[in-house]
């Protein structure tokens, strides 16, 4: 998958300017502002400190959340060179733009070993439209390129594809080489048993990424939201739990194409429901039972150990999507059950997606310390294993 491909270790460092594209989009608190979760800044660190010690003249870029090419300070990278210079113990310097002059005096300062992190890519709406002079502008103060943002790597902007595209000496960093690693021994032949268990609000969402798996795994658990429309689709009447009405049809589909493929699709049997997403207590029933006026909010204890059973005799695991409302204590048991289950599988386990990482993480250190991989990308990881390549990934390629 990524043969060809150069690493960190192959390129020039000393004395260049060396433009690392990393994924600093984190979590903030939205009263405080203050980082919420600094994984991927953290994740960061091995390259950045590569680039640092190699006396490079380092210029990080990242963007942070959606701010539509528009330039605001809610979106601004602030806490996060904040938090970076902690980590690594020294200055790290925020010019107010990611082009023009600002950069160009900061980064014309930058002595080896010296660190700047430019203002947020999206500031400008050329970024996400891969805008061909806007990558050039990039290029101006670039002498060798670094992609380590596996969590935008999915997406083919100006600071992801068009920029790598135009520096010779370009190459991974250590995150993207190792979360690409990691995902590829789920992704191409796996060791079997393969479950996958995915979880979150929408069918939809991952209807191309269950459509894979269905030829790829052998035995994938469905739980969240995205199994209420399978449930229905099954013809329970889910009453007021959300479910996507439209997808009924392409739902039974998918049943029956795992039926097919003699792949083990295993569904809620028993569910947790409650009035509404700020109820404070669950009531456990069966699926097909869900009282009127309430909602399925998770997915009950019967479930947890049918899917933890699947994960016990699994090999590999890949699991992206929370089981529930897990942010409400109320319904929070089937995620964490399903967090400890995978920590406690003996299979090589890969975790995406901000949610089941955030609660494998509230499910202690122990838990953490036991899955294979935590992917810092989503998105991405799901794109992998749909089989989709990264344009941030080919981009590299010679
Ligand atoms: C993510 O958080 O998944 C990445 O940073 C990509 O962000 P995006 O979905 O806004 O492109």
């Amino acid at each position: 998958m990524l043969d060809g491909i150069k690493t960190i270790d192959d390129l020039p460092l000393e004395n260049k300017r060396v433009f690392i594209r990393v994924d600093f989009n984190v979590p903030l608190d939205k009263a405080s502002g203050r980082i919420t979760d600094d994984e991927r800044i953290q994740a960061s660190l091995p390259t950045i400190k590569k680039a640092i010690a190699s006396g490079a003249r380092v210029i990080l870029a990242s963007h942070l959340g959606r701010p539509k090419g528009e330039r605001n300070p809610k979106y601004s990278l602030e806490p996060a060179a904040a938090r970076l210079s902690e980590l690594i113990g020294q200055d790290v310097t925020l010019p107010d733009d990611c082009i023009g002059d600002a950069p160009k005096k900061v980064i014309g300062d930058l002595r080896p070993g010296q660190v700047c992190l430019l203002e947020n890519l999206r500031f400008h709406p050329q970024e996400e439209k891969n805008d061909e002079a806007f990558a050039k502008e990039l290029a101006s103060f670039t002498d060798v390129y670094v992609n380590d943002a596996f969590g935008s790597s999915h997406r083919a902007h100006a600071s992801v594809y068009g920029l790598a595209r135009l520096i010779r000496d370009r190459g991974m960093g250590y995150l993207l080489r190792n979360e690409i690693q990691a995902l590829d021994r789920v992704v191409s032949s796996p060791e079997r048993p393969f479950v996958a268990i995915l979880g979150g609000a929408k069918v939809t969402d991952k209807i191309a990424v269950i459509e894979a798996l269905l030829s790829k795994c052998d035995a994938l658990c469905i739980g969240g939201a995205m199994a209420n429309t399978l449930l229905a689709a099954q013809g329970f009447d889910m009453k007021k739990s959300l479910y996507e009405a439209d997808w009924l049809a392409k739902g039974r589909t998918l049943l029956e194409t795992a039926k097919s493929r003699n792949v083990d699709l295993v569904l809620p049997t028993d569910v947790v429901t409650g009035t509404g997403v700020d109820a404070t207590d669950g009531k456990t029933v069966k699926a097909n039972a869900v009282p009127e006026g309430e909602m399925a909010l998770d997915i009950g204890p019967e479930t947890v150990k049918a899917f933890a059973s699947r994960l016990a005799k699994a090999k590999t695991i890949f699991w992206n999507g929370p089981m529930g409302l897990f942010e409400n204590k109320a319904f929070a048991a089937g995620t964490n059950g399903i967090a400890q289950a995978v920590a406690d599988a003996n299979g090589f386990s890969v975790v995406g997606g901000g949610d089941s990482v955030a609660a494998v993480k509230a499910a202690g250190d122990a838990v953490l310390a036991k899955i294979g991989f935590i992917s810092t990308g989503g998105g991405a990881s799901l794109e992998l294993v749909e089989g989709k390549k990264l344009p941030g990934v080919e981009a590299l390629r010679p």
